[in-house]
């Protein structure tokens, strides 16, 4: 029988808007066959994850050849007005339909569905008014591919990407890196989901087509005329009073009594969410910003700072029609007070760490239950700290705040690197970032998290060590860290030192490191490194 058909054609999921009606989700999904009939799960060998999960591209690859456009759009997204966006536009060249899917109805850019070891080309139009480039967040991919500011490209020029698709499948993202503007493109919409699938994962048989939802979180503040305002504080970024999940207000889900993977991104500016189901229901996570956990982990919360990925199995099978639930971000302290704009008599935002609802749930449909889940999910190839080349000494990065953001007391320049600041191709190194205040004379703690980013990698969180703050606030959220698999940003709160460790295997050249707190960002808290060969 082939089930899957018959899901599809019984639409079990919807995503609606405020005063919108039903807006199918089906056609958010990827074309790929939809299968959940029982798989055995194929043993798992050992030569399927290299160290730090990348592979190195082979002659074999497939090319996928895609135009994305940064231009002005317009939305629905309010009763009563369209409100006007910044939106990536992708059109297919070359490679399979289910390479790029536009999402129905949303402001987001397509999701690109890639296979690891394909190339992906990517010819970048840039269509607003201002310097843009695009960063392929969670990739490792050549310098020159990076998205660094120094490649930005005025408005009319375009940009030609091609690199292959080394990393493991995983959910990263992309979104604009201009000099002191990300914040802001992002925020008006420029951001889209790069979802890579491999062999290793497509043997675990995990929910697939439609029961593979992304769900991108991001706040907004809108105006009396339903436009985007963007009323970020330089110290504590940009809070909105709304959520929205795949660019929709009050989004709610459809779902069937089927398992489900919910890919969820954290693409707000600077927004931390504490993630949990209203009933206390726990969640179970597979899979962080790089891919696959060793094994799944569950969680009453999951705390995902922005920049930050977390994949969900989330299995509703036992769930009678009718069941509702709401995914909510719990209130949490530690988050630095961040109150949105309170300049210019614009509104406000909500602060950080208040709770709000994310999304609406409700088994419409009846549904099966899935092979379930495996106990081993991958063997993850991760490294050995005794292995790092100063493990006794990690190279350590003090955060500070002082007008804007620092590391290591500099600021954001477009092609230095300082002497600490240069790495050798194929080493492992033991990275410190230390969020304790101080600086410029300074003492005491700081008050904001952040969350820390390293570009073209991805790492290990070997530590953290609470030094300073309030330990009563950070354990608000430090039950939800999910340390356990690989990670391209980490949050570091208040008092808090984290370590990290990191392979730079692949390529050399210039990349940077930042606070995902997008106006920390722009306003400077972001550096170059330097992997030499
Ligand atoms: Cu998602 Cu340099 O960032
Ligand atoms: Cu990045
Ligand atoms: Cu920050």
């Amino acid at each position: 029988m082939n089930r899957a058909s018959n899901l599809t054609r019984r639409q079990f999921l919807h995503l609606s808007g405020l005063g919108l009606g039903g807006l199918s989700l089906t056609s958010l999904l990827s074309a790929c066959g939809v299968s959940l009939e029982p798989k055995t799960i194929a043993l798992l060998d050992s030569t399927a994850a290299p160290a730090s999960g990348l592979a190195t591209p082979s002659s074999t690859d497939e090319l996928v050849e895609i135009r994305l456009r940064a231009a002005r759009a317009s939305y629905d997204i309010l009763p009563g007005g369209a409100t006007r966006v910044w939106q990536y536009q992708g059109s297919l060249l070359q490679g399979p339909p289910s390479s790029l899917h536009t999402l129905p109805d949303s402001y987001l850019g397509p999701i690109l569905r890639l296979r690891r070891g394909q190339t992906l080309k990517v010819h970048f139009e840039n269509q607003i008014n201002e310097p843009s480039i695009i960063h392929w967040h969670g990739l490792s991919v050549p310098d020159e591919m990076d998205g660094h500011p120094r490649h930005a490209i005025e408005h009319g020029q375009s940009y030609t990407y091609e690199f292959p698709i080394l990393n493991r499948a995983g959910t990263y993202w992309f979104h604009p890196h201009p000099h002191q503007r990300t914040g802001p493109q992002a925020y008006y919409g420029l951001a889209g989901l790069l979802i890579v699938s491999d062999d290793e994962e497509a043997a675990l048989g995990l929910p697939s087509g439609e029961f593979d939802l992304p769900l991108v979180i991001q706040d907004r503040l809108f105006d009396s005329q339903n436009q985007l305002d963007y009323a970020a504080n330089p110290m504590t970024g940009f809070f909105g009073d709304q959520i929205l999940v795949n660019g929709q207000v009050t989004a709610s889900l459809e779902a069937a009594a089927m398992p489900y993977r919910l890919r969820l991104l954290n693409g707000s500016n600077a927004r931390i969410y504490k993630l949990a189901w209203d009933d206390e229901t726990p969640l179970t996570v597979i899979a962080t910003d790089g891919g696959l956990l060793e094994k799944p982990v569950t969680r009453d919360t999951i705390t995902l700072a922005p920049g930050e990925r977390v994949e969900l199995y989330v299995d509703f099978s036992a769930d009678p029609v009718g069941t509702k639930r709401r995914l909510v971000s719990l209130a949490f302290e530690g988050g630095g007070g961040g109150m949105g704009g309170m300049m210019g008599g614009s509104a406000a935002g909500l602060p950080q760490g208040v709770k709000m609802n994310i999304l609406r749930l409700e088994i419409t449909r009846a549904g099966q239950a899935g092979p379930g889940l495996p106990d081993r999910l991958t063997l993850p190839g991760f490294l050995s700290k005794q292995d790092a080349v100063n493990s006794r000494s990690p190279r350590r990065f003090d955060l500070t705040m002082h007008m804007a953001g620092l590391i290591n007391g500099r600021t954001f320049e477009m092609d230095s690197v300082a002497s600490d600041e240069v790495v050798r191709q194929g080493d492992l190194e033991v990275w410190e970032f230390a969020n304790l205040g101080g600086g410029m004379g300074m003492m005491g703690s700081s008050d904001q998290p952040h969350p820390m980013h390293i570009h073209g990698v991805q790492f290990q969180v070997l530590e953290r060590r609470l030094q300073g703050g309030s330990l009563r606030a950070y354990n608000t959220l430090s039950d939800g860290f999910v340390d356990s698999g690989w990670k391209d940003t980490v949050l570091v709160m208040p008092g808090e030192a984290v370590r990290v460790l990191v392979k730079f295997d692949h390529y050399a050249g210039m990349y940077l490191y930042h606070c995902h707190n997008l106006e920390h960002e722009d306003g400077g808290m972001m550096r170059n490194y330097r992997v030499e060969s």
